[in-house]
């Protein structure tokens, strides 16, 4: 990397614009003419310097009057490579005037390639792997799961076997036969449920029915095995249906496909006994599954068995501590929000913004800078859907020359970015405040043990170097 130092400021130069501080002893607002050139941007300075011109890339001087010369101007690397003049130096037998150091993820003698890290074909069981920088991800078909779309997803959930409790089942109402002695009550939905009373069935005035199981912990449902029933020699069933599910047992969200405008409907049964096998894709992670008739034939009847896993397939961490995508731009600019954002100097273009707080970003605003020093900032990141989260790596920045780092924090996650919890420490149950940096570049990394699982996480800074500065990447997996 080039670095020009001029007086007491140290700049570097690789992404074009170019500060300089003039120092004048004229005084008066020396920007309202601005005699900065070539599309420069006049700033009043502060303290020696009256003013400073933001030069736009390839012009330097204190005015931008001087044409930026080397092999390094303009920048030959593509892709946010870094140019470095080599001196008197080679490569090989290959002398050369400079060298490009490519971000990861491209690569060749100008970073011109962006390596396809699907390549080597990494998603198994027909997934659609995504090219990332230097990362991929797969979507994975029902009921497949995993880095590599590599493992099955299709254990019976306890309707049938017993595993889900009477307790666990509830509905908004129940059918009552031959005056009221018989119960079609919700605890009957078990598939393949036998007797002359064996199945739910909803009550016949109500309008909006139905059937809900909570598992007690979050779960990942790939799909639903539903059958009718007969009653009185009549067959009973529901021909469509759809699915509501929920985290919390507050806010139920509708089952859709994703880039749906409308509540999927489902296909269910044609007759009382056999089994119609629905599969979720993408698969739902809740706690509450709701059942919701909306076409019945006779009477809303059902026997049913959920389809899923667990969300800890790994029965460890070091299974899951894949980097989630902050790095690898998975995660996009909207999902990386915070509670404010710095600009050097008040210079829109020097925007510390919270997307910019990705794992080794490079450039000369490269992190997210909160505006004040205060134990109230936090960056947050939404992975859109909950993944189980096992550890972070946070890093610091420079802002022109400026060591800036968050050196302690605490962790706090969400469900529905509303209700907040910070992660406790394990021993004394009171807020744990993890080691951060300690400089502006190396990685420190923090495991959550045990993990957590969200889909918010926000990251409190605590202790801090001269300014709130973060880049960072999470680790976890979706299971
Ligand atoms: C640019 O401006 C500075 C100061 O005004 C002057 O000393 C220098 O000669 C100028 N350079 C060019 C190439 O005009
Ligand atoms: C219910 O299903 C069984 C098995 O398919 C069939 O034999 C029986 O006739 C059906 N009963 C009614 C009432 O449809
Ligand atoms: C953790 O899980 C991984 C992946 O399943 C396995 O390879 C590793 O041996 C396990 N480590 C421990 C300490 O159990």
């Amino acid at each position: 990397m080039k670095t020009y130092i001029y007086n007491s400021f140290c700049f570097s130069a690789f992404t074009g614009i170019f500060v300089l501080a003039a120092f004048s002893t004229v005084s008066g607002n020396y920007c309202e003419v601005n005699i900065c050139h070539n599309g420069g941007t006049c700033v009043t300075g502060s303290g020696q310097s009256a003013f400073i011109c933001v030069c736009p890339d390839g012009f330097t001087g204190e005015t931008c009057n001087e044409t930026e010369t080397g092999p390094c101007n303009p920048n030959p690397c593509k892709n946010d490579g870094m140019c470095e003049v080599m001196v008197n130096s080679r490569r090989g037998d290959v002398f050369s005037e400079y060298v490009c150091k490519c971000q990861q993820g491209f690569d060749g003698v100008h970073c011109q390639n962006n390596v396809n890290d699907c390549a080597g074909q990494p998603c198994k069981n027909g997934g659609t792997c995504r090219d990332l920088d230097g990362d991929f991800n797969c979507k994975c078909p029902s009921p497949y799961v995993g880095k590599h779309c590599q493992l099955r997803c299709i254990s019976l959930l306890g309707m049938e076997g017993g595993g889900i409790a009477e307790s666990q089942i509830s509905a908004s109402s129940v059918y009552y036969g031959i005056l009221g002695l018989q119960r079609w009550g919700p605890e009957l939905a078990r598939l393949n449920n036998k007797g002359l009373v064996n199945a739910w069935t909803s009550a016949s005035h109500d309008r909006n029915p139905w059937i809900e199981i909570n598992m007690q912990r979050k779960m990942r449902f790939t799909g639903i095995i539903t059958q009718g029933a007969s009653r009185m020699g009549t067959a009973e069933f529901i021909k469509a249906f759809k699915v509501a599910s929920s985290l919390d047992g507050r806010t139920y969200t509708m089952y859709r496909q994703e880039g749906q405008p409308k509540d999927m409907v489902f296909v269910g049964n044609v007759d009382n006994d056999s089994t119609k096998t629905n599969l979720f894709d993408p698969p739902i992670v809740a706690q509450f599954i709701r059942i919701i008739p909306v076409v019945c034939r006779k009477a809303c009847t059902l026997r049913m068995e959920l389809v899923g896993c667990e969300l800890n397939v790994y029965l460890n961490t070091t299974g899951c501590s894949e980097p989630l995508g902050i790095k690898s731009r998975l995660i996009g600019d909207r999902q990386l929000t915070a509670s404010s954002s710095f600009r050097t100097w008040g210079i829109e273009a020097f925007t510390w913004h919270p997307h910019y707080a990705r794992l080794d970003k490079q450039g000369k605003t490269n992190a997210w800078t909160a505006a004040t020093n205060d134990r109230s900032e936090w960056l947050q990141v939404d992975l859109e859907r909950p993944k189980r989260i096992t550890g972070i790596i946070t890093q610091g920045a420079k802002d022109f020359g400026n060591v800036q780092f968050v050196s302690a924090f605490k962790v706090a996650h969400s469900d529905d970015g509303q209700y907040w919890t910070i992660v406790k420490d394990e021993k004394t149950k009171t807020d744990k405040i993890f080691p951060g940096n300690s400089d502006n570049n190396v990685h420190k990394k923090n495991v959550f043990e045990p993990p957590f699982y969200a889909r918010f996480v926000r990251i409190l800074p605590w202790v801090w170097h001269e300014r709130i500065t973060l880049r960072m990447e999470l680790l976890g997996c979706d299971e």
